[in-house]
């Protein structure tokens, strides 16, 4: 009766090499991984392929501030991610790299093969250039004035303060973040990757590879004809040229889906993509659906290639109920939680919550916190520990034989592996774990009922015989455990004397065999500890810029994140006469407030001690909504600087601030207590 075994492919999403990976990206990686495990235990052959999405302008930008080169940078983001998934036990069969051969040749052919089917159009748009960088403007690259509401300062897409959304070219007055130029309007010619010719074939295709709620939402816009979707970028951009263009690339949509069949090529299975017998998954977060549910079985369709069997959609992690918040230390990196707590817990906890649904998952931190400690550690390990060791201890180690009541228990535990198995299969692993944890709470029953603590001191045999059945159960929930916490099981593993766990395993029991030694499965985990993760996420220098960046992208992948603000070249080398000229001075703020009908500007009122009060505009208000809460600081200020009128009034001096503009944290306070007018040195 041996079944069929399956061959599966399985994917996560591609995560971007421009940002460290966090406890958001975790939920998907680590349900994936439960799943491949779980697969591979039943005898499956399931390859788990996934790669770092290494293209794209942030990428280009990010690598440009960072005085390194895109290769550079992605070499170091792909080390740094792998390490961070190995930790968290999380195994891919190849984790590699969009920016491979493999990869720029399949995207080249899935691009050709719809250009000679007539799916790529051309058209010709004016978009906003700039001529100091050089480079046509992505939406995120220029700001200006809202053309519905007047707005000062909205991105070239949609409108913050209103909500409108619009092109980049209809915004008043536009600026390059980048430089602060005003940038010119051009023609440039773009590509499109036309759907409307495989209409019918998506509308047929998506009910049938998603779940009903992601298709009904995608099936909306066929009521229209479909709008074909741009495919290029215009050079400076960090990807893979289009054939046949120049200065022109595959927007990073285009390769990245790619690189899964790529990463699979690199692996040597190349051949499982188009097997029909072959079952292919993408897990994948709710906010790139579109990419994978319409585009991408688009794509292969028209290049004939196969597309997925299932796309499986989750939510987004919320924590404490709230999104991930970097000023609140919830957004949390994978490495800043590993340098406080253990991977399992994470792992544990994300499984007792994922039903593989779309619905939006939270991370309570407190309930977290007691989960772990009365499920896994109070509940299930507690089995092996007390038993464990007391046979250890005080019977010689030797499991004995059981009786009815303990046959029963096992049975018991035995007789759930289908039921555990079909959970695993239908990702509910939520449904698994309570499962789980029903039988490690029979076992506590039994095990507490026996009372062998007692029964120790007058009948060892009696008492081995308990501890033999506590154990047996303990070995086949392990079993169950194994996909969720690999690394555990393998100390349960060598607990029992063996070496690899199928699911199969469960159904074996362990009678008159020695027990190894007991090592320490896992321990309670401190609410202190989740604190420290907590301060140290908030802690974390340097990424403030990153979490609007991530929000934003969240919200609309197809559009350019935040650019970095301070990628302008530096100034023109100055001679230390010039800067003696200089006279800095510290002065305390006395008041600070939004000056009226500027976006930008900020009154402030300076203490300057022997030099008196000084007023002095500056056009930080962005990085500072509350000015009110700068009165008391301490600045360094340019006290010589000739007074300037503006239209709101004379500004004597310059106030300095550091750091990116834009985001707080640039104002100096000297440690010790400087009186105004003290000269800086
Ligand atoms: N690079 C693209 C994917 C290309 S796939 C061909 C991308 N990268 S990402 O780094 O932004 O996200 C990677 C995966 O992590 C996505 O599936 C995304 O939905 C998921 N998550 C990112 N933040 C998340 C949460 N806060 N919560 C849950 N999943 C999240 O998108
Ligand atoms: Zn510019």
């Amino acid at each position: 009766m041996e079944e069929k075994k399956r061959k599966i492919v399985v994917t996560s999403a591609l995560p971007y090499a421009n940002g460290d990976i966090h406890i958001g990206h975790l939920v998907e990686y680590i349900q994936t991984d439960f799943w491949v495990r779980f697969q591979k235990m039943r005898g499956n052959e399931c390859v788990y392929v996934c790669a770092d999405d290494t293209h794209g302008t942030p990428i280009m930008i990010r690598a440009r501030k960072e005085g390194i080169t895109p290769e550079e940078l992605i070499a170091r983001s792909h080390a740094e991610h792998l390490k961070d998934f190995t930790d968290f036990q999380i195994k891919f069969d190849n984790y590699y790299t969009t920016n491979s051969p493999e990869n720029r040749l399949l995207s080249e052919e899935i691009y050709k093969a719809a250009e000679a089917k007539g799916y790529i159009t051309r058209k010709t748009t004016p978009q906003l250039y700039c001529e100091k960088c050089n480079m046509f403007l992505p939406d995120r690259f220029v700001k200006g004035v809202c053309p519905k509401c007047g707005a000062a300062d909205q991105y070239g897409d949609s409108c913050d303060k209103c909500g409108a959304t619009y092109g980049a070219e209809e915004l008043g007055s536009p600026k390059c973040t980048t430089c602060g130029q005003t940038p010119v309007v051009k023609d440039s010619e773009h590509l499109y990757y036309e759907l409307e010719p495989q209409h019918e074939y998506l509308e047929k295709w998506i009910p049938l590879h998603t779940t009903s709620d992601v298709s009904n939402k995608l099936l909306e816009w066929f009521k229209e004809p479909l709008r074909g979707w741009c495919i290029s970028r215009d050079a400076p951009y960090f990807g893979f040229e289009i054939p046949g263009f120049k200065d022109k690339y595959f927007y990073v949509w285009v390769d990245a889906p790619v690189g899964y069949i790529a990463s699979l090529k690199n692996a040597g299975k190349f051949e499982m993509w188009n097997d029909p017998e072959v079952e292919l998954y993408h897990f994948i977060g709710k906010d790139i659906i579109r990419f994978h549910c319409l585009f991408w079985p688009g794509m292969l369709n028209a290049a004939g290639f196969k597309g997925p069997t299932k796309v499986f959609v989750h939510g987004f992690l919320t924590v404490n109920g709230e999104k991930m918040s970097k000023s609140k230390g919830t957004f949390v990196s994978a490495r800043t939680y590993l340098d406080n707590l253990p991977p399992e817990a994470l792992r544990y906890y994300y499984a007792a919550k994922l039903g593989g649904t779309t619905d939006d998952m939270d991370l309570n931190l407190s309930d977290f916190v007691q989960r772990v400690n009365s499920d896994l550690v109070g509940k299930i390990t507690n089995i092996a520990s007390r038993g464990g060791q007391m046979l250890q201890k005080k019977l010689g180690g030797m499991l004995g034989t059981m009786d009815e009541e303990g046959k029963a228990l096992v049975e018991k535990c035995i007789a759930a592996g289908d039921v555990i198995a079909k959970h695993y299969e239908d990702r509910k692993f939520n449904q698994a774990i309570v499962e789980i944890c029903r039988l490690a709470d029979a076992a506590n029953e039994y095990f507490d009922k026996r009372e062998p603590w007692k029964s120790v001191k007058t009948d060892e045999e009696a008492t081995r015989t308990t501890l033999t059945a506590a154990l047996n159960a303990f070995r086949i929930i392990a079993i169950y455990l194994q996909p969720v916490l690999p690394e555990y099981a393998k100390k349960a593993m060598k607990l029992f004397g063996e070496s690899c766990w199928t699911w199969e395993s469960a159904s074996e029991t362990k009678e008159n065999s020695a027990l190894g030694e007991y090592e320490y499965l896992a321990s309670r985990i401190d609410l202190k500890q989740v604190d420290a993760m907590v301060e140290a996420a908030k802690a974390k220098p340097g990424e403030s810029g990153e979490v609007s960046h991530e929000s934003r992208a969240s919200k609309n992948k197809d559009k350019a994140p935040s650019p970095a603000k301070d990628a302008s070249p530096l100034k023109e080398e100055i001679a230390f006469p010039d800067f003696e000229k200089v006279d800095l001075r510290v002065g305390v703020v006395e008041s600070c407030e939004i000056v009226p009908k500027s976006s930008k500007l900020l009154k402030f009122v300076l203490d300057a001690g022997a030099l008196g009060k000084r007023t002095i505009f500056s056009g930080i208000r962005q990085a500072y909504p509350e000015p009110e809460k700068l009165v008391g600081k301490e600045v360094v200020f340019v006290a010589n600087l000739a007074p300037r009128k503006m239209s709101v009034g004379v500004s004597e001096g310059m106030i300095l601030f550091a750091g990116e503009p834009g985001v707080d944290g640039g104002v100096l306070s000297p440690s010790s207590p400087a009186s105004g007018g003290t000269s800086v040195t």
